[in-house]
């Protein structure tokens, strides 16, 4: 295994995922924890030259103070989801790593500063790589333009102050990607998601993923709908209903936020059958629940001779111990995708998200096999 050094750059660093992929960052290193929750740690990826956990320097930006043990001490308000020995144990390690964190005020949120901040953590921290990932409040969508197709039209959005043209997910991702660090976008926000973004980085040899982790509901869908198209029964409806409370599910009780978030959860089930039941996803900010996110999903289905039958499920999930490991198995691989010289976006890493980019396929079992299939084919 080679010796580098690698570099986190984690956009909305001190929210429950970020602060989550902190704390579990410092306590692998200390093997104060096990990889329950890691794809990278199965067996299949084993001979892979993936940079060990232990390598990772986080570094940040945030639009408040706030630091990385207070972080994670908040992750799940009321019923505390880890503990104050673990967070203690590896108070070192989040302290250097909140020092790396830089607040913007607004009027710094733009390209250049962006950039300013990685370039500066890459040449003070010495690193031999740097991966940038979005785990920022989720942004209202964008709509398409004529602007968002060539770098030159791309330039006039950039100069614009107009957020609903450009928002800051997709100034953070140009400037990454100018700058030759790959950017994986793990929320729904527009991110990279921009024909002139995804250009740029296969030109200039940059690895990028997104959107929006599949960690809970959505992963169950991407199993069950499989289960139904392969035994050809009709789904005739499917309505998920959603409660969390953490400072997402805030963010999320913004209706023209939410549409983003819904439209991501939306369509997997409708892309996996091939045909649009009808379909009800709802997300309601409930703040007594804090982390801790319940799904209750509700499957309408017709069999043989026409007789209706239904499904029922309940997920409950830790919102962020569920994203935390495939944030950092995504920066391990997308790292290694880039010492191996691919560029744009990831098709193999399709698994790890709602709306994977550069894939179609969202059936988790193909995806998975996508995925070992590409780890076979490099091993070493
Ligand atoms: N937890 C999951 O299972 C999961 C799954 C898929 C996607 N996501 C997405 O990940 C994101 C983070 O989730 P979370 O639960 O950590 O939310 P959170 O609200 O706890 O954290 C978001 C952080 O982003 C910061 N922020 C907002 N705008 C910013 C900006 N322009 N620049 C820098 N920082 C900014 C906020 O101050 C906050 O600390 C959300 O968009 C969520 O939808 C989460």
């Amino acid at each position: 295994m080679t010796h580098r050094r690698v570099g986190l750059w984690l956009i909305g660093a001190f929210g429950s995922v970020g602060s989550s992929v902190a704390l579990g960052l410092a306590a692998l290193k200390r093997k104060h924890v096990d990889t329950t929750g890691l794809v990278t740690a199965l067996p299949e990826f084993s001979r892979l030259d993936l940079d060990p956990v232990s390598e990772f320097i986080l570094g940040g930006s945030e639009i408040r103070h706030d630091d990385f043990v207070n972080a994670a001490s908040a992750v799940g308000g009321g019923m505390p989801a880890y503990s104050k020995s673990l967070i203690e144990s590896c108070r070192h390690d989040l302290d250097e790593w909140s020092a790396n964190v830089r607040v913007m005020a607004a009027k710094d949120r733009n390209f250049d500063s962006f950039q300013h901040e990685l370039r500066d953590f890459y040449r003070r921290q010495q690193l031999d790589q740097l991966v940038v990932i979005n785990v920022a409040s989720t942004e209202p969508p964008v709509e398409l333009q004529a602007d968002h197709n060539d770098l030159v039209g791309l330039q006039k959005l950039v100069q614009s102050d107009d957020l609903q043209l450009l928002p800051a997910s997709s100034r953070y991702a140009y400037a990454a990607i100018d700058a030759s660090f790959p950017y994986v976008n793990f929320t729904p926000s527009l991110g990279a998601s921009i024909p002139a973004l995804l250009a740029l980085a296969t030109s200039k040899d940059v690895p990028v993923a997104g959107s929006d982790g599949k960690t809970g509901e959505t992963l169950v869908k991407s199993v069950l709908a499989p289960m139904f198209a392969a035994r050809n029964l009709k789904v005739l409806s499917w309505v998920g209903h959603n409660i969390l409370g953490n400072r997402d599910g805030k963010v999320l009780s913004d209706p023209s936020i939410r549409k983003s978030k819904v439209r991501s959860k939306d369509h997997v089930v409708a892309d996996i059958l091939g045909y649009q039941p009808q379909s009800l996803t709802t997300i309601e900010y409930v703040d007594s629940l804090d982390d801790w996110k319940t799904a209750w999903d509700h499957v309408h289905f017709r069999g043989f001779l026409g007789v209706p039958m239904r499904m029922q499920f309940t997920w409950e999930g830790c919102d962020s111990a569920l994203a935390a490991p495939l944030v950092i198995d995504l920066a391990r691989l997308v790292l290694l995708a880039q010492r191996r010289g691919e560029a744009g976006p990831m098709k193999h890493l399709a698994a790890f998200f709602k709306t994977p980019l550069g894939a179609e396929e969202h059936d988790l079992t193909r995806q998975m096999a996508m995925l070992m299939e590409y780890a076979h084919s490099i091993s070493q």
